[in-house]
C-alpha cells in the first residue's frame, strides 16, 4: 500500500476513499428520483455532470449553482463533512457521480433503481487522459513513465480498477429502464442529440429554441474557457502539469501507445468483452 492507495476487495481505490465511505455505501439510501452519474474516471464526467445540471434547472444558466452534484466516493482534505453526508441532507431530486465499481456502490442503486447516467470512453483515449490526469493530481500517484502507467492500466491496477469490469458491467445493463449507457465518441460527434437524450430520459426537458445555447455551453470551447470548471484555481490539480480540461479528442491515444500497445489492449479487449457487443470509435 502505498501512502496514495490501497486493494480493496481487489480494487484499488484512492486515499479520497477512505474506509469509511465504502462502510457507508451499504447502507447510504437511495431515493428512486435520484440521479446518478456513473463513469470510470475520466470518461467525460465533468462535460456529462454540466450537462445533467444545466438540464436541472431548465437550462436557466443563472441557477447552475444551485443544483450541487456530490461525488460520493470522495471526500477531498478541504470537504467539511463526507459527501454522502451532504447529499443525504439534500431535497429531490439529487444529482450524484460516483467513479465506484459496482461492488462499492451504494448497495440500494440495485434495488431502488434510480436514474443513472453511464458514460463510456474507448479505453486507449481513457487511458491516456487518466495518465495525465495521474501527473497532474496530487492525491493520486504520478508514474515515472508512460510504459509503466501502461502496464497498470492494461492490469486494472489503477484507481478505480479496471476500465474493463466497469465498462462491461454497464454495458450489460444498457437495457435496464433506469439506465442511459451513452459513449464520449458519440457525444463528441453530436452534442446536439447526446443533450436531448439525457434530456428525455431524465425527464428535464430543454425548453423551446435553448438546445443551441446548451449545446454551445457544454462544448469543449466553453468549458475550458470557464476557469471554475477548468480547475484553474485548484490545489488538488497543478494545471501547469496538465489542464483539467485537456485536449477534450477522441484518437488522441496514437501519441502515446506504441504499436505493440496498441495491439496487446486489442487482444485484451477482445479477451475481456468477448460477446458483450460492445464496440468504440477510436479515431
Ligand atoms: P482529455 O484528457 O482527453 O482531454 P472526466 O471529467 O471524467 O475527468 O473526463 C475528463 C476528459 O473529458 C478530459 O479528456 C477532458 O478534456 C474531457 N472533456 C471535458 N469537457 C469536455 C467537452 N465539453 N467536450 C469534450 N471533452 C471534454
Amino acid at each position: 500500500m502505498s501512502e496514495f492507495d490501497r486493494i480493496v476487495d481487489g480494487i484499488r481505490l484512492p486515499w479520497a476513499t477512505s474506509d469509511e465511505i465504502l462502510e457507508a455505501m451499504k447502507t447510504f439510501q437511495i431515493r428512486e428520483d435520484d440521479v446518478w452519474l456513473v463513469t470510470y474516471p475520466k470518461a467525460g464526467t465533468t462535460w456529462t455532470t454540466e450537462i445533467i445540471t444545466v438540464l436541472s434547472c431548465g437550462c436557466d444558466f443563472t441557477k447552475r449553482g444551485e443544483k450541487g452534484v456530490n461525488f460520493v466516493d470522495i471526500k477531498r482534505p478541504n470537504m467539511l463533512e463526507f459527501a454522502h453526508v451532504t447529499a443525504a441532507k439534500k431535497t429531490s431530486p439529487r444529482i450524484m457521480t460516483t467513479h465506484m465499481q459496482s461492488r462499492h456502490m451504494a448497495r440500494e442503486i440495485i434495488t431502488k433503481k434510480p436514474k443513472i447516467v453511464y458514460v463510456a470512453r474507448n479505453p486507449k483515449d481513457n487511458a491516456v487522459s487518466f495518465y495525465y490526469f495521474h501527473k497532474s493530481n496530487k492525491l493520486i500517484k504520478t508514474f515515472d513513465s508512460w510504459d509503466e502507467y501502461f502496464q497498470a492500466f492494461y492490469d486494472g491496477d489503477l484507481v478505480g480498477g479496471s476500465w474493463f469490469d466497469m465498462n462491461l458491467y454497464w454495458w450489460n445493463r444498457r437495457n435496464d429502464d433506469n439506465v442511459l449507457f451513452l459513449k464520449y465518441e458519440d457525444m463528441k460527434e453530436d452534442l446536439a442529440s447526446a443533450i436531448v437524450k439525457i434530456s428525455e430520459f431524465l425527464g428535464w426537458p430543454v425548453p423551446e429554441g435553448k438546445l443551441e445555447e446548451v449545446v454551445k455551453h457544454c462544448s469543449f470551447g466553453s468549458m475550458k474557457n470557464n476557469p471554475k470548471i477548468n480547475r484553474t484555481n485548484s490545489k488538488i490539480i497543478d494545471v501547469s502539469i496538465s489542464p483539467f480540461v485537456r485536449k477534450g479528442l477522441v484518437g488522441d491515444w496514437k501519441n502515446y501507445f506504441t504499436v505493440n500497445q496498441s495491439e496487446a489492449l486489442d487482444k485484451l479487449y477482445e479477451e475481456k468483452m468477448k460477446g458483450s457487443g460492445l464496440t468504440f470509435r477510436y479515431t
